[in-house]
């Protein structure tokens, strides 16, 4: 007899102390079961503030692991322990490696001020956190940035080479990508680490310009996880949930195309919303959870046996919390 998820999901909800977290990436049928969606920050603040003692998270790893490190008296599973690509482009000896970079080039270690984006491992989190540094996220790396200017140290943003180039743009700063030219740090105030996403390295200025000539009147709105040039283009860039809010306030007949992952952007209204690009963009790891994972790890609760626990180890929640406190004070 074949198990009805939804139902079974449903009644392990009801019966278990447990909440299911959803990040706007899931899958549909997912997504539709989580108690808590939002983008990073809110998913991180929200799972925070949470009574319950067992987090399910629908999500990529790095996700996860932050509540873990947040609140360590929970206890975190997830579905599908997916890597985000990104976030597997750095750990701790690369960040070692950009901060010897600096040194090398004439930049003391205590005048770095180490800044990574969510999207990275809690050990890399803990390296920052050890230094002073902060994370932030996609909705608050302005605000970030800015608080960590204040400190008169140069920026070292981890790992995503577009959104520490995008923001650095966007408050006039000059900005290098280690790896990429040469990236003198003494010339930068923003010296960034060469790591991206792949899934929104697919919208290009072909996309915009197929979209323009079509629709004269269309808006581009894309995350600043694009290119440079790509979010230089666009009219509008933000967050998951920023992206959300954008095209929510545009009216009915407006057109837009959305420069993000492919779940969310066909979830988001039909009609006039148009995905920018000619190929699906789908974040692989993103996709990997099930509605047959969730209920295996719901169940696993019922049964008393666990599955795919986070587990992060002490040294490391203690410096990643640091830099993910900062963060959260700030806001
Ligand atoms: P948000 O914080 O905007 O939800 O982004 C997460 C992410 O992984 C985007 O690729
Ligand atoms: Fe990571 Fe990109 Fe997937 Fe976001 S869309 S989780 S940055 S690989």
């Amino acid at each position: 007899m074949s198990i009805d998820y939804r139902a079974e999901i449903k009644r392990l909800k009801e019966k278990l102390p447990v909440t299911v977290v959803g990040h706007y990436y899931q899958r549909d049928e997912v997504f539709e079961m989580a108690d808590i969606t939002g983008d990073s920050l809110e998913l991180a603040r929200k799972c925070k503030a949470d009574n319950n003692p067992w987090v399910v998270f629908c999500g990529v790893g790095f996700m996860g692991q932050s509540v873990k490190v947040i609140a360590p008296e929970k206890r975190v599973l997830m579905p599908k322990i997916a890597c985000c690509a990104m976030a597997r482009m750095i750990d701790g000896s690369y960040f070692d490696d950009s901060v010897n970079y600096m040194v090398e080039r004439g930049i003391p270690k205590e005048n770095i001020l180490p800044i990574t984006y969510i999207n990275s491992d809690a050990t890399v989190k803990a390296k920052v956190g050890e230094m002073g540094g902060m994370v932030c996220t996609s909705s608050n790396a302005y605000k970030i940035i800015e608080k960590g200017l204040e400190s008169g140290k140069k920026i070292l943003f981890v790992p995503d080479r577009c959104l520490g180039q995008n923001f650095a743009n966007s408050m006039g700063l000059k900005s290098c990508v280690i790896g990429e030219g040469e990236c003198d740090p003494k010339e930068a105030d923003v010296i960034c680490f060469n790591g991206f996403c792949s899934v929104h390295q697919l919208f290009t200025l072909d996309d915009i310009a197929f979209y323009r000539e079509k629709y004269p009147d269309i808006k581009i709105a894309v995350h600043p996880e694009c290119d440079p040039k790509i979010v230089e283009a666009a009219d509008f860039a933000g967050s998951t949930s920023q992206l959300i809010k954008y095209v929510n306030d545009l009216e009915p007949e407006e057109k837009v195309a959305v420069g993000t992952e492919y779940n969310l952007v066909n979830r988001m209204r039909q009609g006039n919303t148009y995905v920018l690009s000619s190929s699906k963009p789908e974040c692989p790891t993103m996709n990997e959870t099930t509605l047959e994972d969730l209920y295996l790890t719901l169940k696993s609760i019922e049964d008393e046996k666990p599955i795919n626990e986070i587990v992060v180890d002490e040294h490391t929640v203690k410096y990643a919390n640091l830099a993910l406190e900062r963060m959260l004070a700030i806001n």
